[in-house]
């Protein structure tokens, strides 16, 4: 299916990897032309050039952490008016009891996941709604619907997205600007290569015992983790021509783990 966003620009921030990248390698199908920002040098060009030899896309990489003002100019000073905005960070770090995440833990992360959106969102969305066409993206996660403990710093700050897209939402949806979000569970990505990685050299297993652990643990109906690159469809499909008519939702992609009758 084509999307029909040929020649469109697209901001992927933090593109360079996991679910972001997938982002990217799918809008790039499309042939769209993209920014991409993340923070490591090397594997930025690396996921880059990848990306535009695997496609024919124009990729232009942007080294900078979009959770900073500067990091922001930099992005937007590459590409000041995108047509398409995919928001995207590290999974926040992992929780134990609630009573030890302190203020300093909740003020860096909001930074990163929530105000960094936030702020790109207020920046291009009145530029988009002039021009009568703007898509915007906001890779979240399921902890945002279904709270969990252990994501108190991963489900809440992006609930909180969430609420302020779906506002931004109805006010710019005459203007042809859709703004969505898509809530992954578990996939194969770098962070979590890397988590299950770590926790198979402390446990004396392999990556593959961990993530089944997990998917055990945690009832995964699909019994594995989704691929970054089927998920960065999904996002491509909420930027396309087609989704003119969708605003204001969001998708939860967990091969099951999550479940409510709607
Ligand atoms: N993977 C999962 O199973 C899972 C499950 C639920 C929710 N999620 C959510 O999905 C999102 C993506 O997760 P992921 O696993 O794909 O992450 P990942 O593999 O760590 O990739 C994150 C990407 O964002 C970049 N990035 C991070 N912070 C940045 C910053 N401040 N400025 C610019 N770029 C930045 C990273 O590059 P640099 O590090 O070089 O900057 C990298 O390109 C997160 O919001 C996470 O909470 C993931």
């Amino acid at each position: 299916m084509d999307l029909g966003i040929k020649g469109k620009k697209a901001i992927v921030n933090g593109g360079s990897a996991g679910m972001g990248r997938g982002a990217s390698r799918a809008l790039a199908i499309e042939g769209v032309e993209l920014f991409v920002s993340a923070r490591s040098e090397e594997r930025l060009n690396q996921a880059c050039e990848e990306i535009a030899r695997d496609t024919g896309a124009n990729v232009t990489p942007i080294v900078a952490d979009h959770s900073t003002p500067e990091g922001r100019e930099k992005i937007l000073g590459v590409c000041p008016e995108p047509d398409i905005l995919v928001t995207n960070c590290s999974p926040p770090a992992f929780t134990g009891d609630y009573k030890t995440v302190g203020k300093e833990d909740w003020l860096a992360n909001l930074e990163v996941t929530l105000l960094s959106p936030v702020e790109f969102m207020k920046t291009v969305v009145p530029g988009m709604a002039e021009r009568g066409w703007g898509r915007v993206v906001n890779i979240g996660t399921g902890a945002a619907k279904f709270p969990a403990e252990v994501r108190i710093l991963s489900g809440p700050p992006r609930a909180a997205l969430v609420n302020y897209s779906v506002a931004v939402a109805k006010a710019v949806a005459q203007n042809n600007v859709m703004i969505n979000n898509v809530l992954p569970g578990m996939h194969h990505t770098a962070s979590i290569a890397d988590r299950y990685t770590r926790a198979a050299a402390a446990n004396g297993t392999t990556y593959e015992q961990e993530v089944q652990k997990f998917i055990d643990d945690w009832r995964i109906p699909a019994n594995r983790f989704g691929d970054a690159d089927h998920f960065g469809d999904f996002v491509a499909m909420f930027c396309s021509e087609q989704a003119a008519f969708v605003t204001g939702q969001s998708l939860v992609i967990d091969g099951g783990q999550t479940n409510a009758t709607f």
